[in-house]
């Protein structure tokens, strides 16, 4: 059982953070802040560019919890599914090297089918039983993420905001069970911030082309949740939700700038009847998207 982490902000390097044209130095300020913060709990995966190996250089030394994932590999501008053992255990060897760290302390497998899960179990039993990972977990969506839970698997990683709510039973059933639940995608991976349409860096054009490409929330949905978190901070507002969920024991999000990371470690739960107001947001489940 993993123990959860009593400051439930976790921090993720992913996106902009990974690639080459972000610096190193930035990173490593935005760290050192989360670090500053209370963070104790980061997510990278290996498909993320160089997020692992800054990851692992810029928390070398530091007694932190460090997930990352394998099943998704890049090929060129392809990613590419490969949950076989031999893929399983190529990554962990990697992530291991470039994480800088002789044991995981939690492997997700990132995105597999109920079949996928269970062709992997084995290998991944294994490779706790020769202390190469300390946990395993599954980040997903719907019915292989409800599977992982009561079936061995120390954590869960799925999308939970004001408009999608998909995985609410999924992430109570497993804090009943003591599975560690992580929320990813609090703030719609950035969408909620009504200036997100007016990109003022490379990072933030970087997002705007991603949600283009993805399509992933209606936009009358995304204005409807901007009206309703409001204007004086609608991420702490968003954020605030999702810690209002005593289900979630991490809220993962990400930033690439300080000032976000400010309000982002200011956030806390939010009263019932805030709560009562944004839950009218929530998507029908057609319509709902990670
Ligand atoms: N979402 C997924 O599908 C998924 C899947 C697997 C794992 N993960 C993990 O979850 C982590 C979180 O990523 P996410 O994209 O899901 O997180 P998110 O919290 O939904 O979105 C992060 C986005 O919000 C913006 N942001 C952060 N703080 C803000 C603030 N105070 N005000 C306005 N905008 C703010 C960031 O842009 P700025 O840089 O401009 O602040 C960034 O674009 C990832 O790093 C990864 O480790 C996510």
């Amino acid at each position: 059982m993993i123990a959860p982490p009593s400051l439930r902000i976790g921090f993720g390097v992913s996106g902009p953070l990974g690639q080459f044209w972000f610096r190193e130095a930035e990173l490593r300020a935005v760290i050192r802040q989360a670090l500053d913060g209370g963070v104790t709990h980061f997510d990278t995966a290996p498909f993320y560019f160089d997020a692992e190996k800054r990851l692992g250089a810029a928390l070398a030394g530091a007694a932190v919890f460090i997930s990352t994932k394998t099943g998704t590999r890049r090929h060129g501008r392809r990613l590419v599914k490969d949950f076989s053992a031999t893929a399983i255990r190529e990554d962990v060897a990697e992530s291991r090297r470039r994480l800088g760290r002789p044991s995981l302390d939690l492997l997700y497998l990132h995105g597999p089918t109920i079949a996928e899960i269970e062709a992997a179990r084995p290998v991944l039993d294994a490779l706790k039983r020769e202390g190469r990972i300390c946990a395993i977990g599954v980040c997903g969506e719907g019915e292989p993420l409800a599977h992982a839970v009561g079936t061995g698997f120390d954590a869960i990683m799925g999308a939970y905001n004001v408009l999608d709510r998909r995985h609410e039973e999924i992430f109570a059933e497993a804090k009943r069970q003591g599975v560690l639940t992580v929320a990813v995608a609090p703030l719609a991976q950035g969408l909620f911030d009504p200036r997100f349409n007016r990109p003022r860096t490379l990072s933030d054009l970087w997002r705007l082309a991603r949600a283009r490409v993805r399509g992933r929330y209606p936009p009358a949905a995304i204005a409807a949740a901007r009206r309703a978190l409001g204007d004086a901070d609608p991420a702490a507002a968003a954020l605030g939700f999702v810690l209002s969920n005593r289900d979630i024991d991490i809220v993962m999000t990400t930033t690439t700038k300080p000032g976000h990371l400010a309000a982002t470690l200011a956030a806390a739960p939010l009263s019932g009847e805030r709560c009562k107001a944004l839950n009218r947001l929530s998507l029908d489940p057609e319509l709902r998207r990670s």
